[in-house]
Protein backbone atom coordinates (compact mmCIF):
# COMPACT_ATOMS: atom_id res chain seq x y z
CA UNK A 1 0.00 0.00 0.00
CA UNK A 2 1.10 3.04 -0.66
CA UNK A 3 2.08 5.58 2.14
CA UNK A 4 3.68 8.97 3.05
CA UNK A 5 7.27 9.68 1.30
CA UNK A 6 9.44 11.82 2.93
CA UNK A 7 12.28 13.14 0.79
CA UNK A 8 15.52 14.48 2.93
CA UNK A 9 18.65 15.73 0.78
CA UNK A 10 21.05 18.06 1.60
CA UNK A 11 25.40 18.24 1.48
CA UNK A 12 28.04 16.55 3.13
CA UNK A 13 27.62 16.79 6.83
CA UNK A 14 23.86 18.55 7.18
CA UNK A 15 23.07 15.55 9.63
CA UNK A 16 20.36 13.80 6.93
CA UNK A 17 21.51 10.25 7.44
CA UNK A 18 20.98 10.39 11.61
CA UNK A 19 18.04 13.13 11.40
CA UNK A 20 16.21 10.66 8.88
CA UNK A 21 17.19 7.75 11.02
CA UNK A 22 15.66 8.66 13.92
CA UNK A 23 12.54 10.53 12.36
CA UNK A 24 11.59 6.80 10.72
CA UNK A 25 12.45 5.32 14.87
CA UNK A 26 9.71 7.93 16.48
CA UNK A 27 7.16 7.57 13.35
CA UNK A 28 8.09 3.62 12.88
CA UNK A 29 8.76 4.32 8.91
CA UNK A 30 10.99 2.57 6.94
CA UNK A 31 14.74 4.93 6.83
CA UNK A 32 16.81 4.65 3.55
CA UNK A 33 19.88 6.25 3.46
CA UNK A 34 21.17 5.91 -0.36
CA UNK A 35 24.67 7.94 0.26
CA UNK A 36 25.20 4.22 1.57
CA UNK A 37 24.43 2.85 -1.32
CA UNK A 38 26.48 4.66 -3.68
CA UNK A 39 28.97 4.05 -1.10
CA UNK A 40 28.46 0.40 -1.35
CA UNK A 41 28.50 0.40 -5.28
CA UNK A 42 32.30 2.03 -4.88
CA UNK A 43 32.79 -0.08 -1.96
CA UNK A 44 32.69 -3.62 -4.32
CA UNK A 45 33.51 -1.69 -7.18
CA UNK A 46 37.67 -0.72 -5.72
CA UNK A 47 37.25 -4.71 -4.02
CA UNK A 48 36.77 -6.21 -7.62
CA UNK A 49 39.29 -3.81 -8.93
CA UNK A 50 37.78 -2.57 -12.11
CA UNK A 51 38.82 0.32 -13.56
CA UNK A 52 37.01 3.07 -11.39
CA UNK A 53 36.95 5.65 -14.61
CA UNK A 54 35.19 3.70 -16.89
CA UNK A 55 31.52 3.66 -16.78
CA UNK A 56 31.32 0.31 -18.48
CA UNK A 57 32.96 -1.42 -15.75
CA UNK A 58 29.89 -1.16 -13.43
CA UNK A 59 28.14 -3.49 -15.29
CA UNK A 60 28.44 -6.02 -11.83
CA UNK A 61 25.42 -4.01 -10.93
CA UNK A 62 23.27 -6.23 -12.86
CA UNK A 63 23.86 -8.92 -10.74
CA UNK A 64 25.17 -7.31 -6.82
CA UNK A 65 22.09 -6.88 -4.58
CA UNK A 66 22.43 -3.68 -2.33
CA UNK A 67 19.59 -3.32 0.11
CA UNK A 68 19.43 -0.66 3.12
CA UNK A 69 17.69 -2.16 6.57
CA UNK A 70 17.37 -0.45 9.83
CA UNK A 71 20.41 1.38 9.12
CA UNK A 72 22.36 -1.24 8.32
CA UNK A 73 23.52 -1.85 4.52
CA UNK A 74 24.45 -5.51 2.56
CA UNK A 75 25.85 -6.42 -0.44
CA UNK A 76 24.46 -9.83 -1.40
CA UNK A 77 23.96 -10.46 2.01
CA UNK A 78 27.32 -9.25 3.31
CA UNK A 79 27.16 -6.20 5.93
CA UNK A 80 29.32 -3.85 4.93
CA UNK A 81 27.94 -0.89 7.09
CA UNK A 82 31.55 -0.22 8.65
CA UNK A 83 33.28 -1.04 5.67
CA UNK A 84 31.58 1.94 3.59
CA UNK A 85 33.46 4.54 6.01
CA UNK A 86 36.72 3.95 4.76
CA UNK A 87 38.82 6.66 3.21
CA UNK A 88 39.08 5.08 0.46
CA UNK A 89 35.57 4.88 -0.46
CA UNK A 90 34.78 8.36 0.66
CA UNK A 91 37.70 9.70 -2.02
CA UNK A 92 36.15 7.55 -4.55
CA UNK A 93 32.27 8.12 -4.06
CA UNK A 94 31.58 11.37 -5.83
CA UNK A 95 33.19 9.80 -8.89
CA UNK A 96 31.07 6.66 -8.80
CA UNK A 97 28.39 8.40 -8.39
CA UNK A 98 28.25 10.50 -11.34
CA UNK A 99 28.28 7.53 -14.02
CA UNK A 100 24.80 7.62 -15.37
CA UNK A 101 24.57 3.89 -15.46
CA UNK A 102 25.47 3.69 -11.84
CA UNK A 103 22.70 6.24 -11.01
CA UNK A 104 20.23 4.64 -13.11
CA UNK A 105 20.49 1.15 -11.23
CA UNK A 106 19.96 2.62 -7.65
CA UNK A 107 17.22 5.24 -8.80
CA UNK A 108 15.90 1.66 -9.56
CA UNK A 109 16.06 0.07 -6.44
CA UNK A 110 15.59 3.39 -4.60
CA UNK A 111 12.45 3.51 -6.15
CA UNK A 112 11.05 -0.06 -5.54
CA UNK A 113 11.88 0.19 -2.18
CA UNK A 114 9.76 3.15 -1.63
CA UNK A 115 6.66 2.08 -3.47
CA UNK A 116 5.07 0.51 -0.25
CA UNK A 117 4.58 1.84 3.22
CA UNK A 118 5.92 5.01 4.80
CA UNK A 119 8.92 6.17 4.13
CA UNK A 120 12.22 8.96 4.69
CA UNK A 121 14.84 9.03 2.03
CA UNK A 122 17.89 10.69 2.37
CA UNK A 123 20.75 11.88 -0.15
CA UNK A 124 21.20 14.45 -2.99
CA UNK A 125 18.32 13.80 -5.45
CA UNK A 126 15.26 12.58 -3.81
CA UNK A 127 13.15 15.46 -3.97
CA UNK A 128 14.12 16.16 -7.62
CA UNK A 129 14.73 12.94 -9.02
CA UNK A 130 14.02 9.90 -7.02
CA UNK A 131 10.61 10.56 -5.33
CA UNK A 132 9.58 14.01 -7.40
CA UNK A 133 6.01 13.25 -6.16
CA UNK A 134 6.74 12.82 -2.34
CA UNK A 135 4.58 14.60 0.05
CA UNK A 136 7.00 16.43 1.72
CA UNK A 137 10.63 17.54 0.52
CA UNK A 138 13.53 19.07 3.51
CA UNK A 139 16.81 20.31 2.74
CA UNK A 140 18.97 20.91 5.19
CA UNK A 141 22.01 22.88 5.40
CA UNK A 142 24.38 24.13 7.56
CA UNK A 143 27.73 25.76 7.11
CA UNK A 144 30.95 24.15 6.25
CA UNK A 145 32.42 24.75 9.59
CA UNK A 146 29.70 23.29 10.99
CA UNK A 147 28.95 20.38 8.94
CA UNK A 148 32.91 19.68 8.91
CA UNK A 149 32.94 19.74 13.36
CA UNK A 150 30.11 17.15 13.06
CA UNK A 151 32.31 14.92 10.67
CA UNK A 152 35.35 15.61 12.99
CA UNK A 153 33.22 14.67 16.25
CA UNK A 154 31.86 11.54 14.22
CA UNK A 155 35.45 10.38 13.04
CA UNK A 156 36.82 10.76 16.62
CA UNK A 157 34.11 8.36 18.07
CA UNK A 158 34.93 5.85 15.78
CA UNK A 159 38.41 6.30 16.98
CA UNK A 160 39.50 8.04 13.24
CA UNK A 161 42.34 9.87 13.31
CA UNK A 162 41.97 12.93 11.12
CA UNK A 163 42.77 16.84 11.08
CA UNK A 164 39.59 19.32 11.15
CA UNK A 165 41.15 21.31 8.21
CA UNK A 166 41.52 18.23 6.19
CA UNK A 167 38.00 17.42 7.09
CA UNK A 168 36.73 21.01 5.89
CA UNK A 169 38.72 20.51 2.63
CA UNK A 170 37.13 17.19 2.16
CA UNK A 171 33.97 18.54 2.51
CA UNK A 172 34.41 21.49 0.22
CA UNK A 173 35.47 18.85 -2.77
CA UNK A 174 32.84 17.12 -2.63
CA UNK A 175 30.00 19.89 -2.36
CA UNK A 176 31.68 20.94 -5.60
CA UNK A 177 32.01 17.96 -7.29
CA UNK A 178 28.18 16.79 -6.07
CA UNK A 179 26.42 20.05 -7.31
CA UNK A 180 28.46 20.84 -10.35
CA UNK A 181 27.66 16.93 -11.73
CA UNK A 182 25.87 16.66 -14.93
CA UNK A 183 23.64 13.76 -13.95
CA UNK A 184 21.52 14.73 -10.94
CA UNK A 185 23.11 17.12 -9.30
CA UNK A 186 22.30 18.38 -5.51
CA UNK A 187 20.13 20.64 -5.74
CA UNK A 188 17.02 21.99 -4.04
CA UNK A 189 13.79 21.06 -5.29
CA UNK A 190 11.50 23.85 -5.92
CA UNK A 191 9.13 22.63 -4.00
CA UNK A 192 11.46 21.81 -0.58
CA UNK A 193 11.25 23.35 2.81
CA UNK A 194 14.90 24.57 3.54
CA UNK A 195 16.07 23.97 6.91
CA UNK A 196 19.20 25.95 7.89
CA UNK A 197 20.27 23.43 10.80
CA UNK A 198 23.87 25.38 11.64
CA UNK A 199 22.30 26.44 15.30
CA UNK A 200 19.75 23.50 15.77
CA UNK A 201 20.29 20.52 17.99
CA UNK A 202 19.94 16.84 16.29
CA UNK A 203 16.48 17.11 18.59
CA UNK A 204 15.48 20.31 17.38
CA UNK A 205 16.03 19.50 13.69
CA UNK A 206 13.94 15.87 13.90
CA UNK A 207 10.86 17.73 16.13
CA UNK A 208 10.38 20.35 13.27
CA UNK A 209 10.58 17.97 10.65
CA UNK A 210 7.84 15.82 12.22
CA UNK A 211 5.63 19.07 12.79
CA UNK A 212 6.17 19.67 8.96
CA UNK A 213 5.19 16.34 8.04
CA UNK A 214 2.42 16.40 10.72
CA UNK A 215 0.76 19.54 8.85
CA UNK A 216 0.50 17.24 5.60
CA UNK A 217 -2.14 14.84 5.58
CA UNK A 218 -0.60 11.74 7.32
CA UNK A 219 -1.20 8.09 7.27
CA UNK A 220 0.74 7.48 10.27
CA UNK A 221 1.85 3.84 10.97
CA UNK A 222 0.00 2.45 8.02
O1 LIG B 1 25.46 10.98 2.13
P1 LIG B 1 26.91 10.53 1.89
O2 LIG B 1 27.90 11.61 2.16
O3 LIG B 1 27.23 9.25 2.57
O4 LIG B 1 26.93 10.23 0.32
C1 LIG B 1 28.08 9.75 -0.32
C2 LIG B 1 28.13 10.23 -1.77
O5 LIG B 1 27.11 9.62 -2.55
C3 LIG B 1 27.97 11.73 -1.97
O6 LIG B 1 29.23 12.36 -2.04
C4 LIG B 1 27.24 11.86 -3.28
C5 LIG B 1 26.61 10.53 -3.52
N1 LIG B 1 25.16 10.53 -3.45
C6 LIG B 1 24.47 10.83 -4.59
O7 LIG B 1 25.07 11.16 -5.61
N2 LIG B 1 23.10 10.76 -4.61
C7 LIG B 1 22.43 10.42 -3.51
N3 LIG B 1 21.09 10.34 -3.56
C8 LIG B 1 23.12 10.12 -2.31
C9 LIG B 1 24.49 10.21 -2.31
Amino acid sequence: MPGYKLAIDGPAGSGKSTISSLIAKKLGWTHIDTGAMYRAVTLLAIELKIDLHDEASYRFLESAQIHYDFDRIYINDRDVTEAIRSESVTQNVSLVSSFPYVRKRLVELQQSAAKNGNIVMDGRDIGTVVLPNADLKIFLTANVEERAKRRYKENVKKGKQAQISQVIEDIVIRDQKDSTRKESPLRKASDAVELDTTFLTIEEVVNKIIELTDKKEINHGV
